[in-house]
Order: C-alpha cells, then sequence, then structure tokens
C-alpha cells in the first residue's frame, strides 16, 4: 500500500513538474508564418524613448530585416507588439518571448529563436530586470551576435533602450533623479554598468537615457557623463531621446531622428574639460567655462530628420548647438 502511494505521488510529482515547465515555456505567441524564413539583413541600431511607438522606426527596422522573423523580448507585459508590428509591414512573423529568469536567459530554445531572428526589439518594463535576468547569459551573447556578426536591426524602447550602451543606467537600487544625482554623483541610486553587458556598434562609451524631456533627466545623464569620467577614464558619451521619438543609427554610424520629441547627443567637451569636482556627497560642479558638456538636438519628423554621426561624434546637419554645465549642483545651459 505505501509502495502503491509512493508510485501515485512520483507520478503526480512528474506531472506536475512538466506543467509547470511548460507553463516557464517563453513565447507569448506569434503572429504570421510560424515556418521561419532565411532572409539577407542589414545592420542598425534605434534607441526609442518610451511612451507613443514610432511607428516609422518600426518600419525601418522591418525593411532592414528584409521582411524575416522579428522577435521581441521583455521580462514582463504582454504579446501586445506581435500584431502591432505584423500588421506595419511585411514580417514574416512576430513572436514575443518573455525571458524573466537567468534559467530561461540561459534556455536553448530561446538562444535559438533569439539567433533566427532577422530583427530584435526589446520592449520596455525595468532594466534591472534585464540586467539581473540576462546579463551573463546565452541572451546577452545572442543579442551582441545579432547585431555584430548576423547584421540584424536591434532597438529598444525605455528600459529596452536603457541598457544598449556600453556603459548603462542598471537602476539596480530604483530610478534617480536629476535632483538626486546633482547633489550627489555617487548617490546609491546612480548605478552603473560598463562593458560587461551590451556591445553594439556605435555605442562604445556612450550611455542611453529615455522619457528624457518629460521625466527632466538632463541633470541625470550630464551625472552619468561625469561618473564614466571619474570611473572608467574615457570621454563619456550620451543620447537622451524624448518619448515618441526614435534615434536611427545606421549600419555606417550616421543617425536621424524620427517622431514628435527631441534626441539629444552629448559628450563631454574634450578629454581635458573633466569635472571639477565629482567626488561622494557633495554637489557635483562640471563647469568648464560653461562648456563642460557639448550637446547636439535633433528635433524628429515622421521621414526621419537631421543626421549625427556616431562614428566621429559630430553633427551633420538638421540640428542646434548647445553647451550644459553643471555649478555646484545647478544645471546651466549655455
Ligand atoms: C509558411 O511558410 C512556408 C515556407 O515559407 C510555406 O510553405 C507555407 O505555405 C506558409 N504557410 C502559410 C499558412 O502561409
Ligand atoms: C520601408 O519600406 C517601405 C517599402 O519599401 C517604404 O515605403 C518605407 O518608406 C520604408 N520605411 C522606412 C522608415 O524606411
Amino acid at each position: 500500500m505505501d509502495c502503491i502511494k509512493f508510485i501515485v505521488y512520483n507520478v503526480l510529482l512528474s506531472a506536475l513538474s512538466f506543467l509547470c515547465e511548460a507553463k516557464g515555456k517563453p513565447s507569448l505567441g506569434l503572429v504570421g508564418n510560424s515556418t521561419g524564413v532565411t532572409r539577407s539583413t542589414s545592420g542598425g541600431t534605434v534607441l526609442v524613448g518610451g511612451g507613443t511607438d514610432v511607428d516609422a522606426a518600426m518600419q525601418w527596422m522591418i525593411n532592414k530585416s528584409g521582411c524575416g522573423d522579428f522577435v521581441v523580448i521583455r521580462a514582463s507585459g504582454t504579446d501586445a507588439y506581435n500584431s502591432y508590428i505584423y500588421d506595419l509591414g511585411c514580417a514574416n512573423s512576430v513572436e514575443t518571448l518573455l525571458i524573466n529568469s537567468p534559467t530561461l536567459a540561459n534556455d536553448p530554445e530561446v538562444d535559438t529563436k533569439i539567433r533566427g531572428a532577422e530583427a530584435l526589439f526589446i520592449a520596455g518594463g525595468d532594466q534591472a530586470d534585464y540586467v539581473n535576468y540576462w546579463k551573463g547569459t546565452k541572451v546577452q551573447d545572442a543579442l551582441n551576435y545579432l547585431r555584430n556578426v548576423k547584421k540584424v536591426p536591434i532597438g529598444g524602447t525605455s528600459a529596452g533602450c536603457a541598457i544598449l550602451g556600453q556603459s548603462y543606467f542598471s537602476a539596480l537600487k530604483g530610478s534617480v533623479t536629476s535632483s538626486q544625482a546633482l547633489t550627489n554623483p555617487y548617490h546609491t541610486y546612480v548605478t552603473l554598468g560598463y562593458n560587461d553587458f551590451l556591445s553594439l556598434p556605435y555605442l562604445s562609451n556612450v550611455i542611453t537615457d529615455s522619457h528624457f524631456s518629460s521625466r527632466d533627466r538632463t541633470g541625470r545623464l550630464v551625472t552619468f557623463l561625469a561618473r564614466m569620467n571619474k570611473e572608467y577614464g574615457v570621454v563619456g558619451r550620451g543620447i537622451g531621446v524624448d518619448e515618441s521619438t526614435a534615434v536611427c543609427i545606421e549600419n555606417d554610424g550616421k543617425s536621424k531622428v524620427f517622431g514628435s520629441g527631441t534626441a539629444f547627443f552629448l559628450s563631454q567637451n574634450g578629454s581635458p574639460n573633466t569635472p571639477e569636482t565629482c567626488v561622494s556627497g557633495s554637489p557635483l560642479h562640471w563647469y568648464r567655462n560653461r562648456q563642460a558638456v557639448i550637446v547636439y538636438k535633433i528635433a524628429g519628423s515622421q521621414l526621419g530628420s537631421g543626421s549625427f554621426d556616431l562614428t566621429t561624434w559630430s553633427p551633420v546637419s538638421g540640428g542646434v548647438s548647445q553647451y550644459y554645465y553643471v555649478d555646484h549642483g545647478t544645471l546651466g545651459i549655455s
């Protein structure tokens, strides 16, 4: 009798674990043709500032995908992108994968699906999840492979945009406001990563930020650049993107701006112009004759406007130049 109970118990247990595993599989569904295609693609990178999606930027990706299989990855949320992207163009299929653990991020099936994509988009959410679940996994390697080796278009919005640079705001302790960062550049909320996650063309020594104007993020992005100089010894660069706006970076490093807001290309103003004071517990002071950080702003448009060359980090056309500086914790523009 005990023996039979034992067997029944074990059969139930394995049935349960089978069901749990099935449920743990990452696909939130696919629209289009589930027989994958192989298409020739061209590389590109899209930084979207969150809020309403920018149709033209998605179409730009679909075009570069050669109408192939489009994969969306996320760590929370729904399959809402599937039909949205499918209806915008000629994608053979659109599939969303929910990858919400390091175990799933190392799953061979996930790896195969990502590597099979002709375009890949990272949804919004919380970038701390992407760092906690994806960094150091097969997902990280597959994303780097897609953009650098297979040369497919990759994009992300909001949190999905925040992890695309060689340096990134990991938000491991939550978000940080401009005033918190400017008042103390080593505030515990200023959590940065560098050179240990994604490695995409033209985004070396670059940190990205989204929801830029609506959440008043200039001060924090300038602080991130100061910290990049202080900690990594580099001339820090940043791209701030407004909501409903997308920066599309071509395979040759030239970018243009789609959508209804503005994109901001920031750089420390040359190697000598390091922050005067960037230490823990004191307000940031980065003055340099009011020219600490050089900025080029391009207002987006439906057909894509302006041109900024990321290979040389120099403006080409269609924008306005400014400087940002920080006077003992207060941001100024000149
Ligand atoms: C899906 O694609 C395959 C191969 O490209 C094709 O043979 C098949 O007919 C397609 N299925 C549908 C439902 O269109
Ligand atoms: C994508 O391709 C279509 C069809 O060729 C074209 O009409 C559209 O302008 C392209 N969109 C972008 C953003 O490149």
